[in-house]
């Protein structure tokens, strides 16, 4: 199964997927490539790190959105590797139509909540706020609402008493740490299925 990341910050969890391929847990995945909107974001470095090919690529005008000349050029570059799984690993931007169409039913997210609670950005900050006592993270389908595709698996994280949000969040991106490689490892061998 021909997989490319996207992303564009710290790249941890590209990292664990990255790491998990080369310890031999990925299953039948192969990691073809990363992509980013941003040129010094930590996940092409781990890319690098790695061996893969980091392709930075401008998001073009927008600050949210992929559109226009550039969202045909992500397209086009992605197409290259023929992934049949396209995973966001904190990319931060919205995807439009023509790019949901061209990897229709092979993208896949991660979210740090139990969606769909707090969907949006800082959802671990948005579980902090509210004092929920069990929060965690979720893989899930892309589709053109925001964080609002079906769900492939969550992992839960209680939250404690005495527990500040920079300890809310480490210990939700241990949990992301663990689902995300195990979610892409299942995918490619086919316990978990693809939507039709
Ligand atoms: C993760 O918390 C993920 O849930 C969210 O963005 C963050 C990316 O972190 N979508 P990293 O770049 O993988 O470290």
């Amino acid at each position: 199964m021909n997989v490319v990341l996207l992303g564009s910050g710290t790249g941890s969890n590209a990292e664990t997927i990255l790491r998990a391929e080369k310890n031999g847990d990925l299953g039948d995945a192969s990691i073809k490539a990363v992509f980013s909107d941003n040129e010094n974001a930590g996940i092409m470095d781990h890319a690098s790190h790695y061996g893969k090919p980091a392709r930075f690529l401008s998001a073009g005008p927008f600050k949210t959105k992929l559109d226009g000349e550039s969202e045909t050029a992500w397209i086009k570059e992605i197409e290259f590797y023929e992934p049949q799984l396209v995973v966001l690993a904190g990319f931060m931007r919205v995807l439009k139509p023509p790019f949901l169409q061209a990897f229709q039913k092979r993208i896949i997210n991660l979210h740090p909540s139990l969606l769909p609670s707090f969907p949006g950005l800082n959802g671990i900050r948005q579980a902090f706020d509210y004092g929920v006592k069990v929060t965690g993270c979720t893989v899930h389908w892309v589709n053109e609402i925001v964080d609002g595709g079906a769900v492939i698996d969550q992992a839960a994280v209680r939250v404690q008493n005495d527990d500040n949000l920079q300890a809310l969040e480490a210990k939700v991106h241990e949990a992301e740490h663990r689902l995300l490689p195990e979610v892409v490892r299942r995918l490619s061998i086919g316990e978990i299925p693809f939507p039709r």
